[in-house]
């Protein structure tokens, strides 16, 4: 048994998630701590929404609220869809937590005890009109590097480039669309990162074991060469920066909300969990931590800032915290090609993806589909293809005519085997070398791959069915008996490896076998194949998947468009 961390890339507190925020970071991780927990490992998965800094301010100013109730609206809205999509978090935390301002306090004053932070005075681009600063998002305009003219100040939605508000050509207020806006000179904290540099290459270079895309990214950043970084901001809603000459001044969003895992850690061990101290302390730092390991799961435009700056942060904290082994990173979902927008409404979000088909339908069609290695497309033709043919074609008809033939030939039960049959151990051992690979994909993270095998495994039970003819063994029920029993441990087994994925649809194809508590990751196939005692009832269950309907597309285009701008 090992120790895992999980963590995926804390959702933005302006709003419901799309589904490409929710198959880039959450689900994924869902789907591997679910996994993990499965083979009897201790997991610890956190997530919290990241509610400071200008998006959260503007989207609260619009929904006309104070922001602190804007975001402990949302943070509801947020974990009950989590809840509903099956994403089984230890804790869902806030970056605005007490917690998460402590330790956002305390990293910085161990950066800085350490010679990493410097008081410099820049030029801010401040705003007559709206009487303030205009940080970050404030500011929008043209992308210095790509001509996208929509780009924001902190970075380019288009490029991903990370940007400075003083870079955008014909910058404009986000508040009030002014564009009479002047520079002036601020105060402001800044990160040393340039100073390290060299450590974090060193750090990147071992982890050989990353994928391609988080490993070129880190290394785009560094040899562009580590700017330091200001990591405090003229608004009000943040972690407070308690120093003379900063009133009014909050920590950057992208400096406390790294943290906000640390404190979503501490505030589940402290107050959810009763572990105390020690309980948060021995997941996060290295003396007690050095068995942990630690996977986090985002999208690509995250990656700079979890494979350079946070570990910036920790390792010029230099009090022991404990970086990242894995960084698992997506690629764009597009909605027929194009972006999915938050701020635009286009694209399919969690909210309404619940109200047109059960959470396993989604969580299998977007992991199956996961943008892993390039960008993948949504479109409902793809979906209704992932329900009708994979899992009411193949899986859900297996499951259906197995447990029919059971109950009207076998007496409902799991019949007893005599001797053993040449078909039967090919099968097994079929099953086997299946099981083998798709647990070397789910370790891998290689989700997308993992759903191929699965997709093998359901129909390997088709075919196997379907060569043996339980229907034409009437005259000998010995052999009909072998393949009843055999079909069903097969199924028994697809809820098992399923479960990570499907846990709403195991839970229901277990419980036909009297089974309420998920079993553990199958490490001998040939015993879980006989797992079921003869006589063991088998209830047949209702349908598992329905089909969609053809005319449902249009029905859905209609509804939310195909992506067309
Ligand atoms: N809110 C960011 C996004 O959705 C991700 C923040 S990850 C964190 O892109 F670690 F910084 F919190
Ligand atoms: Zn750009």
């Amino acid at each position: 048994m090992a120790r895992h961390l999980i963590t995926s890339a804390l959702p933005y507190i302006n709003g419901v998630k799309h589904l490409g925020n929710l198959v880039g970071s959450m689900l994924p991780a869902d789907v591997y701590a679910r996994f993990l927990r499965q083979q009897g490992h201790d997991v610890v998965a956190i997530c919290a929404t990241d509610e400071h800094g200008t998006p959260a301010e503007l989207a609260a100013a619009e929904a006309g609220l104070p922001v602190d109730e804007y975001c402990a609206e949302q943070w509801a809205i947020q974990k009950d869809l989590g809840e509903r999509f099956g994403l089984s978090w230890d804790h869902f935390g806030r970056s605005s937590s007490s917690h998460n301002h402590e330790l956002t306090k305390l990293l910085a004053a161990q950066l800085e005890e350490h010679g990493f932070i410097e008081e410099r005075v820049t030029d801010q681009i401040y705003s007559p009109t709206d009487g303030r600063f205009l940080p970050d998002r404030y500011v929008i305009g043209t992308c210095p590097y790509c001509g996208y003219d929509r780009a924001r100040g902190d970075q380019c939605e288009n490029c991903t480039r990370l940007l400075d508000p003083t870079d955008l050509i014909e910058p404009r207020s986000a508040i009030s669309g002014a564009t009479d806006l002047e520079v002036r000179a601020t105060k402001h904290l800044y990160l040393l990162q340039s100073r390290m540099a060299d450590r974090l290459r060193a750090w990147i270079d071992e982890r050989e074991d990353w994928p391609l895309l988080t490993r070129s990214i880190a290394y785009k950043w560094l040899d562009e060469g580590l700017e330091d970084r200001s990591i405090t901001r003229d608004i009000s809603w943040g972690v407070p920066v308690d120093r003379p000459g900063f009133e009014g001044k909050v920590f950057y969003v992208w400096f406390d909300a790294p943290i906000a895992y640390i404190a979503a850690t501490k505030e589940w061990a402290e107050d959810v969990a009763g572990l105390g101290e020690e309980g948060w302390r021995r997941w996060w730092t290295d003396a007690t931590g050095s068995d942990v390991t630690y996977t986090q799961f985002m999208a690509k435009d995250n990656v700079p800032f979890h494979a350079v700056m946070f570990p910036a942060t920790l390792l010029g904290a230099d009090s022991g915290w404990k970086l990242v082994d894995y960084i698992k990173s997506f690629n764009w979902l597009t909605f027929y090609g194009g972006k999915f927008s938050t701020s635009q409404q286009r694209g399919v979000f969690m909210d309404a993806a619940l109200e047109i088909l059960p959470s396993d339908q989604w969580r299998y069609h977007l992991i199956a589909n996961a943008p892993e290695s390039s960008d993948a497309s949504f479109t409902w033709e793809s979906l209704v293809q992932s329900v009708n043919k994979d899992l009411a074609g193949s899986y859900g008809n297996l499951v259906n005519r197995v447990l029919g033939f059971t109950a009207k030939n076998a007496g409902g039960v799991v019949p007893t085997v005599e001797g053993s049959s040449a078909s039967r151990d090919a099968f097994v051992e079929q099953v086997g070398g299946l099981v083998a690979t798709y647990t070397g994909h789910m370790e891998a993270k290689d989700l997308r791959k993992a759903m191929t095998v699965l997709r093998e495994l359901w129909s390997a039970g088709n075919v196997f069915w379907n060569a043996q003819e339980p229907w034409k063994l009437k005259d000998d029920p010995a052999a009909r008996d072998a393949v009843i029993a055999t079909a069903l441990h097969h199924l028994r087994l697809l809820a098992i490896l399923g479960a990570p994925v499907l846990p709403d649809t195991s839970a229901v194809l277990l419980r036909a076998f009297g089974i309420d508590d998920l079993p553990a990751w199958p490490t001998d196939v040939a015993a879980e194949m006989e797992a079921l005692g003869p006589g063991t009832p088998i209830e047949v269950p209702p349908v598992l998947f329905a089909k969609i309907d053809d005319d449902q597309i249009e029905i859905w285009k209609q509804r939310f468009g195909a992506g067309e701008e």
